[in-house]
This record gives structure tokens, sequence and C-alpha cells, in this order.
């Protein structure tokens, strides 16, 4: 058997444990793994492309055969550029595989000779997803466990009005968190 190189596309905005999770399963089988990152044209993404870059270069430093890159285009075409032979996505749940395997189906009709291999990340990052992560840190909302430090700490940046607003309304700080006191009083 020939080893492997694979590609494991994906949006990655923002990375989560559920990724990083994947990354390191696919780490393990295949010889390489690219993690390509797609240039998103038509969404609008909460991390730019170069913090993303940047954010899963250093998540995945450790790992010797896994490169971190950016693509655009049709993902079957860069994998083809890279001669990537199969294609890494990951499957939490039931929910996922109707996308995912419409997803696989096209890539196949598109490319013949790719072929899309899924894994399942642990468990524990069964309900995570980069939607719902934005979605927390937005609302000022903890993500601690969901993903990585460096990606909690870029969010804490980037939404650092959202998080004062929430920890003031947690301490009674906030105009509304005094209004709430006030009724209750009366
Ligand atoms: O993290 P995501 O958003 O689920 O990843 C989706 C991704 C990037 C794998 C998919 O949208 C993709 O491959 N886009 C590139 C354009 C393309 O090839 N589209 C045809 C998919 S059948």
């Amino acid at each position: 058997m020939k080893p492997v190189s694979a590609l494991y596309p994906g949006s990655f905005d923002p990375p989560t444990n559920g990724h990083l999770d994947l990354i390191e399963r696919g780490a393990k089988i295949f010889e390489e793994l690219v993690v390509g990152i797609l240039r998103n044209t038509e969404k609008s993404p909460m991390f730019s492309l170069a913090e993303r870059l940047e954010m899963l270069k250093t998540l995945t430093a450790h790992l010797k055969n896994v490169r971190i890159e950016a693509f655009h285009g049709l993902m079957v075409e860069y994998a083809k550029s890279i001669d990537a032979t199969c294609v890494l996505r990951g499957i939490r749940a039931v929910s996922d595989y109707e996308y995912e395997l419409q997803m696989a189906l096209m890539n196949r009709k598109l490319e013949p000779t790719l072929e899309t291999v899924f894994m399942m990340p642990a468990d524990k990052y069964s309900y995570v997803s980069s939607r719902l992560v934005r979605e927390v840190a937005q609302a000022g909302g903890p993500v601690k466990g969901l993903v990585p430090e460096v990606v909690e700490q870029k969010l804490r940046e980037k939404l650092e009005p959202a998080y004062r607003f929430h920890d003031e309304m947690q301490e009674g700080r906030a105009p509304g968190a005094k209004e709430k006191k006030r009724k209750r009083k009366s």
C-alpha cells in the first residue's frame, strides 16, 4: 500500500477542539495531512484568513506531518494540485451525515479518484461547532474547553466589548443589571 497524503478542508472560523482532535487523529493514519483553509469569498468570516492560518499553525506545530495552507475555488482541484488522494472530514452526529454525504458524492462526481474518509472526533466534542462557538462568544459567553486557549484568547480580544458587557451584567454593574435589581426590590 502506498502512503496516503490527505487534505482536511474547512472554514475553521474559528478552529475548535473538535477540529484539533480530528487533525491529531488524521495525522496518525496519513503520511501527510494538509489542513486547507477555505478563503471564503461569500461568507464574511469572523477571523481573517491570516488569523486562521496563524492559529492553526500554532496549534499543530507539534505535528510534524501536518501542514497548514489556504485555498480558494474547487476543493477537488486544490487537492489534486497538492497530490492529495484523500479528503478527511469529521462527522459528529447523524445531523452532519446528510450534508457530508452530499458533498462527498459531489466531490466524487467532480474527481472520481479522490476518496473521502470520515472520522469521528471524541464524543465530548460532538456538539461543538465553529458556528455555535461564534454565537456563544458574540454574547460574551464562556468558550473554555470548546476551543484551544489561543483561540479563546483571540475571541476575547476580538469581542472585548461583548465580554465586558457580559461580565458587568454578571457582577450587576451594567445598566440592565441595575434595572433588574431595582425592579426586584419593589
Ligand atoms: O468547515 P466547512 O464550512 O464545513 O467546510 C466546507 C468546505 C470548505 C469543505 C466546502 O465548502 C468546500 O470544499 N468548499 C470549496 C468549494 C467546493 O469545492 N465546493 C464544492 C463542494 S461539493
